[in-house]
């Protein structure tokens, strides 16, 4: 598509702007201020959609809360990529029929990834007659006419047209911390990796223009945030849909050109597309965090054809190979899948072989999970749930074992942390995170939130360090 029909024009986006008027004057209280939920679902995709949605609850004078007794609008946002987190949804819901039935006039929405999916929407419109506006992630620009439309119409609104998706500009945001920022730089995926809905409820890939970004990113670095993270579902793909000869590398170093003390981080990489001049120019930049998730999801190669990964285990590994040569320092995290349909012992076997050869920082493990519509789901699956369970915990209790001993080499060293928030431990007052992303909890001054601090690593287990400044 031509990307002027991918781009908000500036007209569109100015009347979202008179909608959020309009609601301000709506949602008035003579006695109060309006009150907000939101509760998130899902990927920092989501956790940075949602601070739009505040930006625009915000800006119609709501307040925010966190007990749905106190609300008078709720959105949940929410996550379609395992039928777990569907199932937590519909519980929220059947929930919130109370918070309904109390008070008559809360606004109920559902948005995100889920309400993208038709059968879900049609659901909720048959079944969870509370729910009151259904939009998916491609019309978040359009919230508050959509809103709008349910309050003043006081009828329920459903938005889930099958939509390429869009990129809207120069939206509101409420950042939830002065230290850290997301940036998403791309949305939507082409991949369709067999098994995987996100290319479905999110559309297709569409990069944001360079100069856009570099303008958000040093906007946050003279405000003083200290770790932006920059967010696509393959930021590997960024700038291929662009006029501007641009890759994900070049903007790396473009970005690494805007003076401050921070830092870059980014995920998530595919490894089909990450590749030397990626880990070259993540070598070079200072302000790139040394840190790479780099999702295998399974160690054997017959698998990963399956799944329509575009690599093999070697192809992977040689990857690996080099951007350790390149960046000794590297803490390297994946993800991966557990009993793909027609996964074998011997084939789950290799992807734990895969994770004793590369020792990975942490694992972020996951049991294949059937996603309607998806070319696995059609897959002949013969393992069982309890075979499969059994693999799932060898993987587990290695890469543990892996954790606790890579850990246990920090002990006793010295490293550069930013200080990112309390923590609510006495014992351990302060968070914070290595230039590699590692997890400290910190014995130290709460005035060295926002701050970089050096600090002596005390002990570990197998997700945690412990230092003290
Ligand atoms: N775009 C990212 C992944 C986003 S989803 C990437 O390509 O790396 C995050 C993780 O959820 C995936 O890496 C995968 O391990 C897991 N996942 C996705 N679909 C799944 C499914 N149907 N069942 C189980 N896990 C799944
Ligand atoms: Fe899903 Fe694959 Fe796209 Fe990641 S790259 S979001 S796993 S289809
Ligand atoms: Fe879930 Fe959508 Fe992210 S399906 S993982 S919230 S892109």
């Amino acid at each position: 598509m031509d990307r002027t029909q991918i781009v908000i024009p500036a007209a569109d986006m100015e009347r979202q702007r008179e909608y959020t008027a309009r609601l301000a004057g709506v949602l008035a209280r003579p006695d109060r201020a309006p009150m907000a939920l939101v509760d998130t679902y899902g990927c920092q995709q989501n956790v940075a959609d949602s601070q739009r949605i505040m930006g625009m609850l915000r800006e119609m004078g709501c307040g925010f809360t966190e007990d749905p007794g106190r609300a008078d609008i709720i959105v949940i946002n929410t996550c379609a990529i395992r039928e777990n987190a569907e199932k937590k949804v519909f519980g929220l819901l059947g929930q919130l029929t109370h918070a309904k039935e109390k008070n008559p006039d809360v606004v109920i929405c559902l948005c995100g990834c889920m309400a993208q999916q038709e059968v879900v929407a049609r659901k909720v419109k048959a079944s969870y007659r509370h729910v009151d506006l259904v939009f998916g992630p491609q019309a978040l620009w359009r919230f508050p006419e959509l809103l709008y439309e349910t309050v003043s119409g006081r009828r329920r609104v459903f938005s889930i047209r099958d939509e390429h998706g869009s990129i809207a500009e120069g939206m509101p945001v409420v950042r939830e911390s002065a230290v850290k920022a997301w940036v998403s730089i791309m949305y939507g995926c082409n991949n369709f990796c067999s098994y995987c809905i996100v290319p479905y409820v999110r559309g297709r890939e569409r990069s944001r223009e360079s100069a856009a970004i570099l303008a958000e990113v040093r906007e946050l670095v003279e405000a003083g945030y200290k770790e932006i993270t920059l967010l696509g579902q393959n930021v590997n793909s960024y700038g291929k849909d662009l006029a501007e000869p641009m890759d994900f590398a070049d903007l790396l170093s473009e970005i690494d050109k805007i003076p401050g003390d921070y830092l870059i981080r980014f995920m998530t990489s595919h490894p089909k597309d990450a590749g030397q001049k990626l880990f070259d120019t993540m070598a070079r930049c200072g302000h790139v965090a040394k840190q790479l998730h780099l999702p295998v999801q399974s160690g054997n190669s017959r698998v990963l054809k399956e799944m329509n990964r575009g690599y093999t285990r070697e192809t992977y590994l040689e990857k690996v190979r080099y951007a350790r040569s390149v960046m000794p320092e590297l803490v390297l995290t994946s993800d991966i899948i557990v009993g793909f349909p027609g996964e074998t012992e011997a084939e789950a076997m290799d992807t734990l072989s895969l994770i004793e050869e590369v020792r990975y920082d942490a694992l972020f493990t996951f049991i294949f999970s059937p996603r309607p519509g998806t070319p696995a789901s059609r897959m002949p699956d013969p393992a069982s749930r309890a075979e499969k369970q059994v693999w799932f915990e060898r993987i587990l209790d290695a890469q543990n074992r892996i954790s606790g001993e890579l850990h246990r080499g920090y002990v006793g060293r010295t490293v550069r942390v930013l200080v990112d928030g309390e923590s609510g431990d006495p014992a351990w007052p302060l968070s914070s995170r290595t230039n590699g992303g590692r997890l400290v909890h910190l014995k130290g001054d709460t005035a060295l939130v926002g701050q970089y601090a050096g600090v002596k690593i005390v002990d570990s287990n197998t997700w945690a360090l412990f230092g003290e400044v």
